[in-house]
Parts: C-alpha cells; structure tokens; sequence
C-alpha cells in the first residue's frame, strides 16, 4: 500500500517536473507555499511544519515541508518549490547570514518570503528589516528562564556563591545571543554572582552539540557541586544535563531550564525519575507554523502584507504543569 503511494506520489511528481514549463501559469486559486527549517528532525520544527500544513488543510492552500540544513540545501529547495509553481516559502534559515543571498533567489523567482523563528541579517549583522518575521521575544522568554532557576535555587536553599552557571552559547544567531543574555540578567538580578558563570559555545542549536560544549566545562571546573544550565533551547540543555549525568553529577544537584516545550521536554517529563532538567519555557510552535504559513497565503492570494514583526511569548512549564500548559498551548 505504501509502496504504491509512494510510486503514485513519484509518478505524479514528475508529471509536475514535466509540466514545469509553465509553473508560473498555475491556476491563480492555486496557493503552494514552503515551509522550510533548519532542523527538521528537532520536535519543535516537527510540530511547526505540521501545524503549517494543518492550517493549509483548513484554509485551502497546500505546505510543501522542506528542510535546508544548510545553504546548498536552502537554494535547491527553493528552485524545487519554483519548479512546483509555489508563490513563495515560509524559512527558518540554518544560518541567518544566508538572508541576503536567499532573498536573492526568492526575488528571482517572485516569490513572497516569510522568516520563522530565526531572522535574516543582512551583510552587516542587522536584522533584515524588508522580510515579515515571527519569533520569540528573546530577552523576556531568556529572563523568564533566569527567574525560573533562581526561584528553584532558593527553594532548594543554595548558596549562589557556591553555584555555577554553565551558559550554552550560540553567538552568530541573535535570538539566541538575547535569551542567554536575558537568562544572565534576571540571574544577576537576583544576586547570582557574575564570576559564577561559565560559557559553553555550542556549534549548532542541538542536543549533541550542547554536550560536547559542555562536557570540558564541567571537568575545568570540577570544584562546584550545584550546576545550573540554561541555553538558547531545552534541547541544548539538555544536552548539558546529559554532559552533568555522564560527569557523575547527581539530579539533585542540577537545575536546568530550557525553551521551547516539545517533545524532547515532554519525553523528559514523562520520566520515572526526574532529571536536572527542571523546566521549560514553552512557546507554542502550533502558533508558529500556522500563523506564518496563514500570512504567507493571504499575503499571496488577497495581497495582504503580514506584520513585519510579530514576537510571541512563553510559559513556564515543569514535571508538575507541563500537562496543562501542553494543551493550554495546543501543543
Ligand atoms: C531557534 C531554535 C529552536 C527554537 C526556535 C524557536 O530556531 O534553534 O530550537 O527554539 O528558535 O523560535
């Protein structure tokens, strides 16, 4: 059975290779757009793509999901969309510098470019003002993150002098550059000291990454019994809680609060016994994938320009809410 899908979908899809003559003379009525991540096997783009075709399902317009890892796989996905006469692509880029270059292709082609999460800089590092963005507000997710484990330190009646921060950093992408930078803020707000702190620049924004930017941290500074971690995402941290296990840190002696509120939280969550992966800031990217990939059609099809700039919000999700906050946030 699936194996005949598959074929039909094969055959079908060179039928629209073949007629690719004249994509651009799709039927107006006909709405295609992209949806393209960085990661698409990360839970939370998971959810973001899937949400984006629901929407599609429900208003008539059709998500092709695509993934582009990296620049190479950024143009061909778009030349594919091209060739499938799609009017345009929603992108959450894999390096944001790539904006220049991937509006380039897109103006080529007409087609209308919406960002998702990550925002386009243009050659001098601003943030590409010409391309509607929908994101996180950086800055106050990060401080809901500090706050959330300076509240866990005290409740388990740490001393901040005796604790360290491991801080897994990702400096070329701005929203995350604002959530650590958010997180260090409402932690030194609090009375954390400043030399507590220890970076961990991660390669790229995931679990493998984040540990093996951890792991020499914590042997460098084998002198500290309390850790806490906090990264741009819970999939970073929880590559760091995974490094604190593997270094033979106790649960009991860690705190570690993400971003995002997926899978990966939820599959931590679900655990017998609980980790030092305490919280998360969940964001709904159910909201993500439909608002953008909505804008995308309107835009496209009654030629109504999305905002250029939409910041969403997060909640604070732990072993004891995550249930309800999961279906408060549609996820
Ligand atoms: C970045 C991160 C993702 C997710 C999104 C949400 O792209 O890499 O894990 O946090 O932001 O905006």
């Amino acid at each position: 059975m699936k194996l005949t899908t598959a074929f039909t979908r094969l055959a079908l899809g060179s039928a629209v290779m073949l007629a690719s003559l004249g994509p651009v003379q799709a039927q107006e009525e006909d709405v295609k757009i992209g949806f393209i991540v960085k990661q698409p096997e990360q839970a939370w783009f998971i959810n973001e793509q899937r949400a984006a075709t629901e929407r599609g399902e429900e208003l008539g317009f059709d998500v092709v999901r695509q993934r582009g890892r990296d620049g190479q796989e950024v143009l061909s996905a778009i030349d594919n969309l091209y060739a499938q006469g799609a009017q345009g692509f929603v992108i959450c880029p894999p390096d944001v510098r790539l904006g220049p270059a991937i509006m380039s292709r897109a103006e080529q082609y007409d087609m209308k470019v919406i960002t998702v999460d990550d925002q386009f800089v243009t050659s001098s590092g601003e943030p590409m003002e010409g391309v509607p963005h929908l994101g996180m507000s950086g800055t106050k997710i990060g401080q809901q993150v500090g706050e959330a484990i300076a509240a866990e330190m005290e409740a388990r009646g740490w001393n901040p002098e005796e604790v360290a921060a491991l801080r897994i950093t990702n400096n070329e992408l701005p929203t995350a550059v604002e959530r650590t930078d958010g997180a260090t803020q409402a932690l030194l707000a609090s009375g954390f000291p400043e030399a507590n702190i220890f970076d961990a620049p991660q390669q790229s924004t995931d679990t493998s990454s984040a540990f093996s930017a951890a792991s020499p941290v914590l042997s460098q500074r084998g002198d500290y019994q309390h850790w806490i971690i906090y990264a741009l995402n819970e999939e970073s941290v929880l590559g760091g809680v995974r490094a604190t296990e593997q270094y033979g840190l106790a649960a009991d002696d860690v705190i570690g609060v993400g971003i995002n509120g997926s899978g990966a939280a939820f599959a931590e969550f679900s655990r017998n016994n609980p980790t030092g992966f305490h919280g998360t800031v969940a964001v709904s990217s159910t909201m993500h994938g439909r608002q953008t990939a909505e804008d995308l059609y309107r835009w496209i099809s009654e030629g109504q320009e999305p905002p250029a700039n939409t910041e969403t919000s997060g909640t604070l999700m732990t072993r004891d809410n995550w249930q309800e906050v999961r279906e408060e946030l549609g996820l």
